[in-house]
């Protein structure tokens, strides 16, 4: 791939479209139901523009930011993002360590076929994303593991209560556990790219994966039944993360939170930041596009971190969220079709991009550092 050819976050899923097959990319890019939420996603930003401040001298700029007392070199991270393998080889790897070297924050989803502790190995600043089961042994067991291999940070994924209804997939053939029917076969079959150098070569290195991460004690094996649930919990409630928080002593964050209420009753836990986020318009379709709460949220945060995904693509779209209050934004999508299409190389790539973009519109609007960024810059469209 030749990635001078690639100029923003979309040229990569378009590559990706192009490489992938179409259940595959299908996966990564599919909105749940309507698709509604998917686009209000990238629309809701379209509300605000940007009013400039020239002749601020701004020959320096400085886009780092404190997070949790870590200083990283950009407000953006990679979000977590489940299945990676099936769609980059060795994929949560390969984005770890492009976050890792980039020096942004990388989020591994548990549901992920490398052990955390090889992740953790090879970015040891990487956080997890619990799809955390109710049970108390289940609870202290997680804590404990993610303890014992050098984690510094749990985030429990909140809002998966159930799997949701992306038709896009069923369509294609595609769900979990994986059953090849003809439709999907011939799909693979006329994908020989992908279907040696990510599926027989993942089958080749680590046999037929167990999905390792969703359990203290593993998980269960990609093809198996047991599958079809593994990361929905209807029966998940706030006592669960008081029980995290009382056992966990690293950062606590709670990703998958749109109102208030939710917000406060995470302060009221003492966990140590949330992450706004409709999961990318896959889960409820019609939710609300969480830059558009984070006032709302902003209010009954008290001292947590407020971070906030969900259709983030450009430079701008960070600056809007940021002079909207939040924290730290995170990306989904791009960063796993980057790696589909170029590896370590491709995502640090995606990185640099987004990068670039935020350094150039920070000049642009006379701010030399991210506290420069504030709602001054916002105008209602
Ligand atoms: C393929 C895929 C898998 C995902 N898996 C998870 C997951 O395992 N855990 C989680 O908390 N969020 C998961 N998400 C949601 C992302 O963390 C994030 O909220 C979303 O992708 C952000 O939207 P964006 O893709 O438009 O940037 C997933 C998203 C995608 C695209």
């Amino acid at each position: 791939m030749i990635l001078e050819r690639i100029l923003d976050l979309d040229d990569f899923a378009r590559a990706a479209r192009a490489q992938l097959p179409r259940a595959v990319y299908g996966y990564v890019a599919n909105g749940s139901e309507t698709e509604t939420t998917l686009r209000e996603n990238r629309a809701a930003f379209s509300d605000w523009q940007l009013v400039t401040r020239v002749l601020a001298g701004v020959e320096t700029r400085d886009q780092t930011i404190d997070l949790f007392g870590h200083i990283y070199a950009s407000p953006f991270g990679i979000a977590p993002m489940g299945g990676s393998a099936l769609v980059a080889y060795q994929g949560h790897l390969v984005m770890a360590h492009a976050a890792y070297q980039a020096n942004i924050p990388f989020i591994l989803s548990a549901n992920s076929i490398i052990p955390l502790e090889e992740v953790l190995t090879c970015n040891p600043d990487a956080w997890f994303a619990a799809y955390q089961s109710p049970e108390d042994e289940a609870i202290r067991g997680m804590a404990t593991r993610l303890t014992r291999a050098g984690g510094k940070t749990m985030v429990i994924t909140a809002d998966v209560p159930i799997g949701s209804n992306r038709e896009g997939d069923a369509r294609a053939g595609f769900g979990f556990p994986i059953r090849p029917d003809a439709r999907l076969s011939f799909d693979v079959a006329t994908h020989p790219r992908w279907t040696g150098s990510v599926l027989l070569r993942t089958l080749l290195r680590r046999g037929v994966p167990d999905i390792v991460n969703l359990e203290p004690w593993g998980g269960p094996g990609l093809f198996s039944r047991k599958v079809k649930s593994i990361a929905a919990h209807e029966g998940l409630r706030w006592a669960h993360v008081r029980l995290m928080r009382d056992l966990w002593r690293g950062t606590l964050i709670v990703k998958g939170i749109l109102s208030a209420a939710d917000a406060a009753a995470a302060r009221e836990i003492g966990v140590d930041g949330i992450i706004l986020s409709n999961h990318g318009g896959r889960q409820l379709d019609c939710a609300v596009a969480p830059i558009r709460v984070l006032p709302d949220v902003l209010a009954q945060a008290g001292g947590m971190v407020v971070m906030v995904d969900s259709g983030f693509r450009r430079g701008t779209d960070i600056v809007k969220a940021l002079a909207r209050g939040a924290h730290a934004v995170f990306v989904g999508r791009p960063f796993l079709y980057a790696a589909a299409c170029a590896g370590t190389r491709g995502v640090s790539h995606a990185i640099t991009l987004l990068a670039k973009e935020l350094d150039r519109d920070m000049a642009m609007l006379g701010v030399r550092n991210i506290n420069e960024i504030t709602s001054e810059i916002l105008r209602r469209a």
